[in-house]
């Protein structure tokens, strides 16, 4: 189904318990309404579309469906795994396998970055080359026939905006992750930020919010210590899906900084 940006299950599940309501001559007035109001704004800030976007907001938006473009437009999975994701992975299939990220890496190196080894190594090269180029032909490069994607998956107006972050977006992470997953950052720069913007939904020792498994747990520290590489893209461009803030318009020294506090929380 093509993305439509009033489509949410929760949304229609509201909808037509309220229907319901007015149908036995319940007047849904004051908290009600301002809550669907409230609703209509948390749902437009994740999914929407400003009438005049910011080049920062482009930037982390085409960074957002970079990252993960199915949640993202809350759209569907396609069917199966990615034409071009190579047999000899076996370790991921489905879904997956059609993020960019997944082929193309957090550090937009594919091959030559983080993803030369582990469970999303495709032997796939990055996107660094594309850095600079004209959007127009990225556009064309992501609707040849190897990547698969059609205007029913990402409508266009989203596909533009990945290539503008293909484009004008992408940093040379390598300046500030290293190898060893060290960062060239200032943690004590980075505190106030964390204490002052993240804690809001992850804690002062960002353990608020858990995405592991049991028994695995999944907090910033552990992000951050294992992958910096995603959680410097998770800090410019927010997560998918959610109504986590993108800082992609400060300084990227500012966000090195914060990263570098991060991998200073708690892994567990
Ligand atoms: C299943 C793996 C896969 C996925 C997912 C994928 N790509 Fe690709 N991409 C490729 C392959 C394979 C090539 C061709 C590489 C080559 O020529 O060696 C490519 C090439 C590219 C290139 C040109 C790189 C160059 O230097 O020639 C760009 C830019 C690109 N992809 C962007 C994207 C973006 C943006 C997305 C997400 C919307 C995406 N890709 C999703 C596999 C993938
Ligand atoms: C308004 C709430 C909110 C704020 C503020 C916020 N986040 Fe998040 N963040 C979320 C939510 C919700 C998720 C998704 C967690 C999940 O998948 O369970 C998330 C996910 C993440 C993830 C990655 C999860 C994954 O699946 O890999 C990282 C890393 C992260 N946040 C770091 C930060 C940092 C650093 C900041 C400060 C710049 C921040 N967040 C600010 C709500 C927030």
């Amino acid at each position: 189904m093509p993305y439509d940006p009033n489509r949410n299950a929760l949304w229609g599940v509201a909808n037509t318990l309220g229907a319901a309501l007015l149908a036995f001559g319940v007047a849904i007035t004051g908290p009600a309404a301002a809550s669907e109001r409230d609703e209509a704004y948390h749902r437009d800030y994740i999914y929407g579309v400003p009438d005049d976007p910011s080049e920062a907001w482009l930037m982390a938006n085409g960074a957002r469906l970079y990252d993960n473009w199915i949640n993202a437009l809350d759209a569907d999975k396609p069917e199966g795994t990615h034409p071009a994701w190579p047999a000899s992975n076996t370790k991921k299939k489905g879904g997956v396998t059609w993020r960019c990220k997944s082929c193309h890496g957090w550090d937009y190196a594919g091959k030559d970055g983080a993803y030369a080894k582990g469970s999303y190594k495709t032997g796939i090269k990055g996107v660094r080359a594309f850095a600079g180029k004209d959007p127009a032909e990225i556009h064309k490069v992501l609707m040849a026939p190897v990547h698969g994607f059609t205007h029913e998956m990402i409508p266009k107006d989203a596909m533009l905006r990945i290539a503008a972050f293909v484009s004008r977006g992408q940093v040379d992470v390598s300046k500030y992750v290293n190898a060893d997953k060290t960062v060239n950052g200032d943690p004590e720069k980075g505190k106030p930020i964390f204490q002052n913007i993240c804690a809001a939904c992850h804690g002062f020792d960002g353990k608020a919010l858990d995405w592991g498994d049991p028994g695995d747990p999944g907090f910033v520290g552990t992000e951050a210590q294992g992958n910096p590489w995603e959680t410097l893209h998770k800090i410019r461009a927010g997560h998918p899906g959610v109504e986590m803030p993108a800082l992609m318009a400060f300084p990227i020294q500012d966000l090195v900084d914060l990263l570098s506090y991060t991998q200073t929380l708690p892994a567990e």
